[in-house]
């Protein structure tokens, strides 16, 4: 039996997992609301509230998982990418806790974790899968050939589409993390009341850039010809914005599912929760002949279930050789950009 502990720090949620074989038996997630007054994350308050969260939420995923803290195995922790200070809280506990235990460390990038939520739970995709992978700070296109093999097809040239939809929200005044509020207005609005103008971009790659310059510009002309125009269109408005960034997002992987023959489509990150997202991607599935996979909600957005399962697979490989912990190991440096 392998017990790993999953740890995630990168961004704005403290969480702590435990995997038994593989199989996720807890999952505490504590979400940070020092952000929401001000519109985004702040880095420096991150930090701060990581260090207060952090034991409470690891011994919380310990006994929730019903394990005695000398029974883990491993731990996986997010290496990068992320905020610097956040990295670190997680990382400097993660890597006390392996020395005080005296068992390998496991860094686990943060991205390939969002694609390895896929096997959580069932049902899995099947390698090679195309996963499209979208959250506040990346979008991508990844062919995955195994759990440790995963090439990037295609990626966002600027704005990662997650803060794509944060600015839009923040344009019209609502509340951070903008995403999930055009999300909830979009439901009973008309997708096709606007159109905005957007850039395109060649091959696989995305660029968000324009189509938010091109969004603050048509706001503001409406508002100069009515004051109360977001007000009175909101529901239209956002409608419309969702609907413009999901078919930019599903356009290209159409591109990329032909170009490569590969049918079994996955998505991953924190917009994969998006309504119209997942709507889509169903009946674009039944036109194009696609295996989809859409990962159950709380493993779309930060949490540290996929680091577990990460580290668990990553451990099976370490195992398998028979390694220990080492002076290397400790040696292990967060990376606020990690490379993919
Ligand atoms: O993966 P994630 O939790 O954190 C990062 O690693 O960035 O993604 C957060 C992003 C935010 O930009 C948030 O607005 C977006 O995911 N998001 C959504 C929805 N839920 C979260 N965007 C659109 N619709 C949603 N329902
Ligand atoms: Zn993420």
């Amino acid at each position: 039996m392998s017990v790993i502990i999953g740890i995630e720090s990168s961004c704005d949620e403290t969480s702590a997992a435990i995997s038994v074989d593989g199989r996720i038996v807890s999952n505490v997630i504590a979400t940070q609301k020092v952000h929401e007054k001000y519109g985004g994350v702040v880095p420096e308050l991150a930090s701060r509230a990581h260090q207060q969260n952090i034991v409470p939420v690891i011994k919380q995923a310990i006994e929730e998982a019903q394990i005695n803290i000398k029974q883990i195995d491993a731990i996986g922790f997010t290496q990068g990418p992320g905020l610097l200070g956040s990295l670190l809280v997680g990382g400097s506990f993660a890597k006390g806790m392996a020395m005080a235990l005296d068992v390998p460390l496991i860094p686990v990038h943060h991205m390939k974790a969002h694609i390895l939520s896929h096997f959580i739970e069932e049902p899995r995709p099947e390698f090679p899968f195309l996963c499209l992978t979208v959250s506040g700070g990346h979008t991508q296109i990844v062919l995955v050939k195994s759990y440790y093999t995963m090439n990037v097809l295609g990626e966002t040239l600027d704005d990662a589409a997650g803060e794509a939809f944060d600015k839009a929200a923040k344009i019209m005044g609502l509340p951070y993390p903008g995403g999930p509020e055009i999300d909830k207005l979009a439901v009973e609005g008309n997708p096709e009341a606007f159109e905005f103008s957007k850039t395109e971009v060649p091959d696989l790659n995305y660029s968000f850039s324009g189509i938010k310059t091109s969004f603050l510009y048509f706001l503001r002309d409406r508002i100069k010809a009515d004051p109360n125009f977001i007000r009175d269109n909101i529901k239209d408005i956002s409608a419309s914005i969702q609907h413009t960034l999901v078919n930019m997002l599903l356009e290209k992987v159409e591109k990329a599912s032909t170009q490569t023959g590969i049918k079994e489509i996955a998505i991953a990150g924190g917009v994969s929760a998006n309504s119209e997202l997942r709507i889509q991607l169903t009946t674009r599935a039944k036109n194009n002949g696609w295996n989809t996979f859409i990962p159950k909600f709380e493993y779309c957005t930060d949490n540290a279930a996929m680091i577990a399962i990460a580290g668990h697979f990553h451990y099976e490989k370490l195992s398998g050789k028979g390694e220990r912990i080492d002076e290397q190991m400790l040696a292990v440096q967060v990376m606020p950009r990690m490379k993919f």
